[in-house]
């Protein structure tokens, strides 16, 4: 063989290699092996919705939650063992994060018709696929092929998930660390168009913002009277629950952005990305709120962004047999 040729060759090897450990997910992935993957889940999670239907919401922010956490490996899913410290009490997930049952449900559902296939990771992006498809919002075809990670990591948790009190640039920082733009960041955080808030996430926006003694400034005066009501200043429950968007509080559409524009945002974090003067948000928060076209298709392409952050694939990782804990341990 020439040098030619065995350079060739080399590059060629390098390129499979390469390839190979950025393995793509294909919405195929389990067409031969598990091909009623989706019916099973959309069914499970049927049933769950009928006695709470706050589910899908709540389902929607896990995978959030976990691909947020070096990636989306199910990390979130990890209890507590000898070697595992749980993510599920990161400051962004204790007593807020919920849905682990369903999901538990969804696997096991899996096992009996497909053992040992199905990864936890992927139960969590369909199942955020299929919540958002029920209440109402768009469709899309979710890639699959992800594999389990065996590891969870609490200080991420707390560190890299974003928080309701982030300020834009801080918000801008934490997406772009998993490879979201600005563009993502609005469309993902539309998301806030269904579930439930608790109201220790808002009493600071309501009498005391940012230790000035005064509500925030780009609160509405009605809202905030309206929430003050469900979140008294003094005596009341931290953990009282509020709609995230009281207009259509289950249903997945854009008027988490035309609340935005009347300064009906429930979070800093969501009022922040039209109301921070030279918001490169702004001008994106304004057409999604003009067009649910536009939110929706930017809404799923930002899903399958999200889906895609620092992949387990191949032979990396497992298929857990419980998403609660590593195999053999
Ligand atoms: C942009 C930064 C974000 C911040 C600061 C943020 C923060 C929060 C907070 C504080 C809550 C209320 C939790 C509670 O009261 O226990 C919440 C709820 C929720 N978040 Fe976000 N979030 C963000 C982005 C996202 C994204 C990207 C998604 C999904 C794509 C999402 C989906 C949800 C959903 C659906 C709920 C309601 C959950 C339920 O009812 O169980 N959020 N978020
Ligand atoms: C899990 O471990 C964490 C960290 O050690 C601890 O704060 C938490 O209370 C534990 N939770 C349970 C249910 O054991
Ligand atoms: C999680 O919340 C519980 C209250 O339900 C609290 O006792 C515990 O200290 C919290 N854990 C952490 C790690 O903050
Ligand atoms: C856990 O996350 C922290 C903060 O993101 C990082 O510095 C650390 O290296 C991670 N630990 C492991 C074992 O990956
Ligand atoms: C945003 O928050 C970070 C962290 O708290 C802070 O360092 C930064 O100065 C803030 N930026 C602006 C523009 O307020
Ligand atoms: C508002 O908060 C600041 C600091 O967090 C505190 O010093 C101040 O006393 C509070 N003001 C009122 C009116 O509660
Ligand atoms: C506070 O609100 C939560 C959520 O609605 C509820 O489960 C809990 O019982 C309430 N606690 C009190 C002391 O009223």
């Amino acid at each position: 063989m020439g040098a030619a040729a065995r350079a060739v060759l080399l590059l060629v090897a390098v390129a499979v290699v390469v390839g190979g450990a950025s393995a793509q997910l294909c919405e195929e992935f389990y067409d031969r092996t598990c091909p009623d993957v989706h019916r099973i889940v959309r069914r499970v999670l049927k049933k769950a919705h009928k006695d709470d239907p706050r589910i899908f919401a709540s389902l929607t922010r896990l995978h959030f939650h976990d691909c947020f956490v070096q990636g989306c490996d199910a990390s979130i899913l990890l209890d507590n063992s000898t070697s595992i410290v749980s993510e599920k009490f990161a400051r962004p997930n204790n007593n807020s994060a919920r849905g682990y049952p369903v999901v538990d449900a969804v696997k096991a559902a899996l096992e009996e018709a497909c053992p040992g296939l199905v990864s936890c990771a992927d139960i969590l992006a369909i199942a955020a696929k299929i919540s958002v498809e029920l209440s109402g919002g768009p469709r899309w075809r979710v890639p699959l092929g992800r594999r389990d990670g065996t590891m969870a990591n609490l200080t991420a948790a707390n560190n890299d998930l974003p928080g309701p009190r982030d300020n834009l640039t801080t918000l801008q920082q934490k997406f772009a660390a998993v490879g979201l733009d600005v563009t993502d960041l609005v469309a993902l955080s539309g998301a806030h168009t269904f579930g439930r808030v608790q109201c220790q996430f808002v009493t600071d926006r309501l009498y005391n913002f940012s230790g000035t003694g005064r509500p925030d400034p780009t609160l509405d005066a009605g809202y905030r009277a309206q929430l003050a009501k469900s979140c008294p200043r003094r005596g009341g429950n931290r953990t009282a629950l509020n709609d995230l968007d009281p207009t259509t509080p289950d249903t997945f559409d854009k008027n988490y952005f035309t609340n935005i524009e009347v300064n009906r945002g429930f979070l800093q974090s969501d009022q922040e990305l039209l109301s921070t003067p030279g918001a490169p948000t702004a001008a994106i928060v304004n057409r999604f709120a003009i067009s649910q076209k536009s939110f929706f298709k930017s809404f799923a392409r930002s899903m399958v962004n999200m889906g895609n952050i620092q992949l387990l694939t191949g032979s990396q990782g497992e298929i857990r047999k419980t998403c609660r804990k590593v195999n053999g341990s």
